[in-house]
Formats: C-alpha cells, sequence, structure tokens
C-alpha cells in the first residue's frame, strides 16, 4: 500500500485497530505476529499508572490475574497476586468447603484491624492450643483469651505457648487484664492504622493491642508487624489490591455444576456462592471452556438474579456474539481466549479457537458496546505480549508464568539437577478426575472412561517468588507505555497502532547471532 499524497507515511503503515484488524479480517493473528509502532513520549516509563477497573466495580493496581487452576491459585498465590495489585482467582478442583476456607484466607491475611481474632476460653490447657496452632496451621501463637460473654480476661503471650506448659490452664498462664494493652474503637478514629503506629512508636516492646468496647467486650486485634507492613505498603507505587474494608481482594471459579438428571445444579450453584460471598469475595468467575453456551449463560442468569451486585467473569468466548450473549445474561468481565494456552490442546483436540489478538479485537467490540470488560486469557509467555493484549483488554490471566512461582500449589521436584513444579491444563485427564470435567463439557465420570482430553500435565521451571516475576512483568508493560507515550491504560487503549510482522520479522525480535550468556532476566 503507497502511501497517499496529503497522508503521513506512519498512519499508512501503522494502522489504529478498527483499520489494521479489518485490513486483516482474513486471518488469526496472535500476540507474535504483530508488533506496535512507538510514538512521541514525554511519559517516563515509571510514572505510567498500571491501575485498572472491570465493570462491575472491581478496581486493581495492576492489570494482572493468575488463573483459576489446580497448579496455578490456591490462598497462598491469591494473596501474593492481592499484595502486589492484582487478583488471584481460587480453582474449584476441591471440595467447596475448602475453596471457602481458602477464600477466607486471603479476606483474613495481613489486615490492619483484625476484626474476629482467634480466642482462647481460660479454662482450656496450653496443649490444646498447641494442637489448634498445628490443626490450623497458625503462623502466630499469641491470642486474647475471653470469657463466654466475649469479655476481654487477659492475653495468652506465644511465650508461654509451649509443650513444657502443656498440662498447665491457660488461666494459670495469661498476662492479666489489667497489664494488657487496649483502646476502644471510637479512639481509633478515622485513620486507625496511623493510630496504632504512634501507640507502637509510644509503647516500647508492645507488639499488639487489642480493640474493646466500654463494656471491656474485644472487638478486635491490632498487631505491630501488620502496622508496619501496611505502612510500607502506602509509600509503594503499586499498593495492594483491597476492599471497601481494607481487605484483599479475592476471586473465586465457579462450576456450572449439573445434578443427576443433567440439569443445572441451580441449588447448589447458589448455596456455593453464597457461601463465597459470606466469606467477601469479590468476584466469581464461571469457568469453562465454551462461555457461549446454555449452561454457563444460565448459571449466570441464576447468580446475577440472585446477588444483583457482584462482579461476575464468565467465559471463555472468542466472538463478538458470546461477549454479548454472556453480558446480556449478566457477566460484567468476559475471559477471551480457546486454546492459546501453553498447555492446551483445544484447538489440535477439537479443531477451534482464534488466535488472541484477532480474537481478543473482535470481542474487545462487542464489549464496547455492552459495556463489559474483557480478560486476555492464555498464551502469554511475556511481557511485551501482555503489553500487545492490555491495547485490547482491560486485564491479562496468566497461568504458566506464574506456575513456576513459590507460591503455586504442589510440591518442587528435581530432575536432573533442575527444579521444576507440575502445571497441567484443566482439561488435562488427571485434572478433569480431580473435578474439572464440567469446564470441558464431560461428567467427572466421563473422565475415567475414553474422553478427549484438552490439555496436557507439564513442568514449569522454578522462577521464584511472585513478587519477583511480577516485578519484571510490570517492568516492561511500563516500559511499552513509556514507547507509546501513555501515562495509562487508557490511553495505551487509544493510542495503540499495529503492524504485522514477517517470519524474518520475528526472528529480529528475538535474540539472534549471538551466543546467549545471559537471559534478559
Ligand atoms: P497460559 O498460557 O497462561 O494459559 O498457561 C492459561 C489459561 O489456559 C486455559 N486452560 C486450558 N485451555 N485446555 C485448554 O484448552 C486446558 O486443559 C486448559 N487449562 C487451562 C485457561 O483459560 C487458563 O487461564
Amino acid at each position: 500500500m503507497a502511501a497517499t499524497r496529503n497522508s503521513h507515511p506512519d498512519d499508512t503503515f501503522y494502522q489504529k485497530a478498527d483499520s489494521f484488524f479489518a485490513a486483516n479480517s482474513k486471518i488469526g493473528l496472535t500476540y507474535d505476529d504483530i508488533t506496535l509502532a512507538t510514538l512521541y513520549s514525554d511519559i517516563l516509563p515509571r510514572n505510567t499508572q498500571l491501575d485498572t477497573t472491570l465493570a462491575g466495580g472491581l478496581q486493581l493496581n495492576i492489570p494482572a490475574i493468575s488463573a483459576d487452576m489446580d497448579t496455578v491459585t490456591e490462598s497462598r498465590m491469591a494473596i501474593a497476586m492481592a499484595l502486589n495489585g492484582g487478583l488471584g482467582l481460587i480453582h474449584y478442583n476441591m471440595p467447596e468447603r475448602e475453596q471457602l476456607s481458602q477464600v477466607s484466607r486471603v479476606k483474613y491475611h495481613v489486615q490492619g484491624l483484625i476484626q474476629d481474632p482467634i480466642k482462647i476460653a481460660p479454662d482450656q490447657l496450653i496443649g490444646d492450643v498447641l494442637a489448634l496452632i498445628e490443626e490450623k496451621k497458625f503462623g502466630f501463637s499469641t491470642f486474647p483469651v475471653v470469657n463466654e460473654k466475649g469479655t476481654l480476661l487477659g492475653l495468652l503471650s506465644g511465650h508461654v505457648v509451649k509443650p513444657r506448659y502443656a498440662t498447665k490452664k491457660v488461666i494459670e498462664a495469661l498476662t492479666p487484664r489489667k497489664a494488657v494493652h487496649t483502646i476502644t474503637k471510637k479512639e481509633l478514629g478515622k485513620d486507625p492504622i496511623a493510630r496504632a503506629d504512634k501507640f507502637f512508636t509510644e509503647h516500647l516492646g508492645i507488639h499488639k493491642l487489642l480493640v474493646v468496647d466500654d463494656a471491656d467486650h474485644l472487638h478486635g486485634l491490632i498487631t505491630m508487624s501488620d502496622v508496619e507492613r501496611i505502612t510500607l505498603e502506602r509509600k509503594a507505587q503499586f499498593k495492594p489490591a483491597r476492599d471497601a474494608s481494607f481487605r484483599l481482594v479475592c476471586g473465586a471459579a465457579v462450576s456450572a455444576t449439573r445434578n443427576a438428571f443433567g440439569e443445572l445444579d441451580k441449588k447448589r450453584i447458589l448455596e456455593h456462592v453464597s457461601g463465597l460471598v459470606e466469606r467477601g469475595v469479590d468476584v466469581v468467575a464461571v469457568s469453562t471452556a465454551h462461555g457461549h453456551s446454555q449452561g454457563v449463560g444460565d448459571t449466570v442468569k441464576v447468580l446475577r438474579d440472585a446477588f444483583p451486585k457482584l462482579p461476575i467473569i464468565a467465559g471463555n468466548v472468542t466472538s463478538a456474539a458470546g461477549v454479548e450473549y454472556l453480558a446480556d445474561c449478566g457477566a460484567n468481565a468476559i475471559k477471551v481466549g480457546q486454546g492459546p494456552g501453553s498447555i492446551c490442546t483445544t484447538r489440535i483436540v477439537a479443531g477451534v479457537g482464534i488466535p488472541q489478538m484477532t480474537a481478543l479485537y473482535v470481542c474487545s467490540l462487542a464489549a464496547k458496546k455492552k459495556k463489559v470488560s474483557i480478560l486476555a486469557d492464555g498464551g502469554i509467555t511475556k511481557s511485551g505480549d501482555i503489553v500487545k493484549a492490555l491495547t485490547l483488554a482491560q486485564a491479562v490471566i496468566c497461568g504458566g508464568i506464574f506456575a513456576g512461582c513459590t507460591e503455586a500449589p504442589g510440591d518442587v521436584v528435581e530432575i536432573s539437577g533442575k527444579m521444576y513444579k507440575h502445571y497441567r491444563g484443566m482439561g488435562s485427564l488427571a485434572a478433569m478426575k480431580s473435578g474439572s470435567a464440567a469446564r470441558y463439557g464431560h461428567e467427572k465420570a466421563d473422565a475415567t472412561r475414553k474422553v478427549a482430553a484438552e490439555g496436557i500435565e507439564a513442568l514449569k521451571e522454578v522462577c521464584g517468588s511472585v513478587d519477583r516475576v511480577l516485578a519484571t512483568l510490570i517492568g516492561g508493560i511500563q516500559s511499552g507505555m513509556g514507547y507509546l507515550g501513555a501515562k495509562d491504560l487508557v490511553s495505551l487503549r487509544a493510542k495503540a497502532r499495529y503492524i504485522r510482522v514477517s517470519p524474518a520479522g520475528q526472528r529480529e525480535a528475538a535474540p539472534h547471532d549471538v551466543v546467549e550468556l545471559k537471559t534478559g532476566n
């Protein structure tokens, strides 16, 4: 195409989304098939903002979500994601009760004020307390002691919670009420963290502050380590993603469960989600391989009717009609991606799915019309892919990138001196046997017969903490935004211009013609 006489050469070759994807409508394009053109910039990468608000009101401080997969997101991963400003979607390949306690673990992690601290009764034995710590895997051993009316009797300090005192009663070992530091809710005022911070500075060596009412009933506990962490967080560029009560945000996947007659089990789905909502879940994800389907639509409708304000993610789709359908059913954010995932075989097995950039563009058109968000789900292997995805989507969902992290579930295995973690598709036979068969349209029992798996079991090299991985990814995203002169994600979407890359261009894009000594990270 030659530049016309009056047009700027850049505009002829580097096109905005609408003209670029229309001109490439006969071919499915993914991340490596395109590159973004740079623009004049007065924005330094470190000054770019990455916050994103998903339709339905969920606010994240970075646009990254860890996938609801049983080798990626349980409470540890969800905590790490939220602490970094993102979101973890806790998978559903576990009993519903277990998923509820995983959500609780995230919601009650490091709060400024622990509103419902674990309490101990005065007539319990220290041995009972030790057993409780062991059973619940508590990482702390100091507990407020209250009577049956909730009145504060004292504090059982970690110094005395030792096996040598196992047969002693709590009442004999506690620090008595008059020696325990307390504050009333009223005294805490509008900024409890600042007030508590001042208290700890003024009271040398005191690490716990108990919150009581005028009748001396216990209402909470503030620890110095929480206060210090939160004070530090307030200074960080990307703050943890928190809800209105200052708890970390957490999402959970739900299945479009069917009963023995093959009908949607609405009662069970509602009970499950009610439990999640009671525990403070911020968003639920109705996760299936084919979101443009009756079962998923009906599940979303049931949830929307029962929980009008609950943000709902649903998917997966790769068509505008799919986005419209789920949006009409009541979903706020739609997962886009069928078969791009690093462990997916859907395209090979079922012959369906659309390369991600084309799918995202097509879906973004419907999303704008319906005022919903889209999430780029799967196929992301590097920060540059995320920058490209964010030119069309409001956030990305990643599995493989996080599966080698310390916070991912599963043990480390050593093979030939290298450390790995298991990473498997939710459509792999093993994962379907553990519960995810419905996600791929199978009965759980089918998974033991010969059904077509749509995912593989694999290994990921261990890659350190989520903090480290996200720091690298965020650095890359901010660089990309700096190159486009985009101060935030809205501006990135508005400014993006694309061009296709030839196979030689793809080779040129990676290190070449050198002997690599050290990777970039
Ligand atoms: P990445 O590329 O981040 O992809 O590892 C994670 C996403 O892949 C999807 N997923 C699957 N897709 N078969 C599929 O076709 C599977 O077994 C499977 N398991 C996960 C899912 O959308 C996830 O977020």
